[in-house]
């Protein structure tokens, strides 16, 4: 949600600044703007795609000048619109600035700068920070001071970029909560809230703390504390390419990250398994902590919740210790009994979410052992909590997760035969035999992504586009699956979608299954393969017309059921969702692309979402 960005340095920072924006799209927008420093601040900013600002600023030739902010702006605090788009100047025209985040005090903040002479032109929260910083400024006379003192004062979260008109040759960035990385060019600098908006022209990158400020000149920074107090920083050199996050060739980001789920699933998993055993030894978790945990949550959001369900009958099949998972957005508020002898697992792909950064902060307050399980090097959660295990899935692009969402299911199995090894209560043969299906999974995913498997799964998706209410059932590991699988096709496709464990149908739901009702049945699990045949038989009995998923080896019994049948191939048991998912994800790319629908920015949805 909201991306910034900002440069300094010897060319124009216009075609750089929308360069950069281009890249920060992923996380979600509705308008655009930039502001450049030419013996004043120019600003155009408007609503809509950024192609609008590129043609309204003519690629950027129409704002000259070697300093700027850019901004793309997802709605929260008044109605998407030109007024309303960042950059805000404050009331005297001194500061000018962009900001990711949101200032929950700012009402409190307007009623005060109102009351001392400022005015705002538009509903933001932003524009309340940007006159306060001007406010300070003109009390104190000391930018660096007034952008401390505006930090302090300010609650809620933010990462801001902030140019003042007295300063043309340097500029000031500050963050709580927001993500933000300086970059080191030669004779060039550059802040922004992701590496992709920057990394053509460095690989040189500081990810900024909580409450760190950096004062920039095209030639040197200078980087500050929380505290204040002047501290140095050392650079990390980014190795992954830029055409990592680029289509590389696809129709769209999602198609490219669905296929790039085997190499995401190799370089997560084949990195912590040597000589056939899972090897965390940089965990602080100790075996002894291990025989103390009574209790363990998983608590997420969205997909990255239901990746964590799984880790429910995952981790208590193999440490037989209770599993909660909770959506973080529950959880706190749930008013949670944590203590030491509690684990909790934090999922997250962008590591800034909102909800989940919260929750793992109340968990880490209360005492609870926490262990982060996230996406981006560096992001907020991944540097609260107490460990952290990397998934390596490269950056996700498409809003819609799926190769970090594998990769999270692959981080789960892990941590499950790591825990279940160091508390023995895994038999060396079910450890062997999980370690070999954990490394043959990226194989069988190419498996399942064959452009014969593909062309099937299209034409079902084109019969299917037409559906408005499809049902989603499953058993046990199936559930989740099938609540991914469901939340696929809501997000990108538009199609109205429900997922059921497939025993609760006929407490309820069934009553809504009439001629024709698309039924998406998981039957994966093979010790309750009958079970979840007889409910595809109530359904069938009900005129549904049924899309069945299941293992080759099942496949016999449930193509004579079903209207029509995806099939993956078999693994371990509780490896078995992470083949089960391709097609579900594939099948929703396609009837989205059926249905019209812009499948890599689906309305409404940013990447990151980073308010509650
Ligand atoms: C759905 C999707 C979202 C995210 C959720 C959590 O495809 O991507 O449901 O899973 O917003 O985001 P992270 O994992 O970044 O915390």
């Amino acid at each position: 949600m909201c991306g910034i960005v900002g440069y300094l340095g010897k060319q124009q920072a216009a075609p750089i600044l929308l360069d950069g924006l281009a890249k920060l799209e992923y996380r979600g927008y509705d308008s655009a703007g930039v502001c450049v420093y030419n013996d004043g601040f120019c600003v155009s900013k408007t609503v809509g795609r950024l192609m609008n600002l590129s043609s309204k600023i003519d690629g950027g030739a129409a704002l000259t000048g070697h300093m700027g902010i850019g901004h793309t702006r997802w709605a929260t605090h008044g109605a998407p619109s030109d007024v309303n788009s960042h950059p805000h100047i404050a009331t005297n025209g001194k500061i000018g600035i962009v900001h990711n985040g949101i200032i929950e005090n700012y009402l409190s903040l307007k009623l005060f700068l109102t009351e001392h002479g400022k005015t705002f032109l538009s509903d933001t929260d932003t524009e309340v920070a940007a006159n306060l910083i001007e406010y300070l400024y003109e009390e104190e006379g000391d930018l660096l001071k007034a952008v401390q003192m505006a930090a302090k004062q300010m609650e809620g979260s933010y990462a801001l970029g902030i140019m003042c008109i007295d300063r043309p040759n340097a500029m000031l960035a500050v963050k709580k909560d927001s993500p933000l990385i300086f970059g080191f060019g030669e004779g060039e600098n550059f802040i922004a809230s992701d590496v992709p908006a920057i990394l053509k022209y460095t690989r040189k990158v500081v990810y900024l703390n909580d409450g760190d400020m950096v004062d920039f000149t095209a030639d040197g920074a200078t980087f500050y504390n929380s505290l204040g107090e002047e501290v140095s920083k050392t650079p990390e050199n980014i190795t992954w390419e830029l055409s990592a996050a680029e289509k590389g060739g696809y129709d769209h980001f999602m198609l490219k990250e669905i296929h790039e789920q085997p190499k995401a699933l190799r370089n997560t998993i084949c990195p912590r398994i040597k000589d056939g055993r899972v090897r965390m030894d940089y965990l602080t978790l100790t075996e002894d902590d291990l025989r103390g945990i009574r209790r363990i949550y998983i608590v997420a959001c969205g997909s990255a919740y239901y990746a964590g369900y799984h880790g429910k009958y995952i981790l208590e099949k193999i440490c037989r210790i209770p599993v909660e998972p909770m959506l973080a957005s529950e959880f706190r508020y749930a008013d949670p009994i944590l203590d030491e002898h509690t684990l909790v697992i934090i999922i997250s792909q962008s590591g800034e979410t909102a909800d989940t950064l919260a929750a793992l902060r109340q968990a880490n307050s209360l005492g609870a052992r926490t262990l982060g399980i996230v996406n981006v090097v560096g992001s907020a959660i991944a540097k609260a909590a107490t460990d952290v295990i990397y998934t390596w899935a490269g950056p996700e692009i498409a809003v819609a997760t799926t190769k970090a969402y594998s990769t999270q299911l692959s981080v789960l199995y892990l941590l499950a035969l790591y825990m279940g090894d160091l508390m023995g209560t895994l038999s060396t043969e079910e450890y062997d035999a999980m370690i070999c299906a954990l490394q043959a999974l990226p194989e069988q995913i190419e498996q399942t992504l064959t452009a014969e498997k593909l062309a099937a799964i299209k034409d079902m998706a084109y019969d299917c586009r037409d559906n408005h209410d499809v049902f989603f059932i499953g058993r046990n590991l199936d559930n989740p699956t099938c609540m991914e699988g469901s939340l696929k096709l809501k997000e990108i496709a538009y199609v109205h979608s429900e997922a059921y464990a497939a025993g609760e149908l006929k407490h309820g739901p069934i009553s809504l299954i009439e001629e024709n009702t698309l039924v998406v049945a998981v039957a994966g699990v093979e010790e309750l393969f009958d079970k979840t045949m007889s409910n595809v038989k109530e359904v069938k009995a009900r005129g549904a017309n049924v899309l069945g998923v299941t293992t080759e080896n099942m496949a016999e019994e449930i193509c004579k059921t079903v209207d029509r049948c995806l099939l993956v191939p078999q693994t371990h048991p509780l490896l078995q969702p992470s083949l089960n998912i391709v097609p579900l994800q594939v099948f929703s790319y396609y009837v989205a692309l059926a249905r019209g629908c812009d499948v890599d920015k689906p309305r409404n949805l940013a990447k990151s979402v980073t308010v509650e």
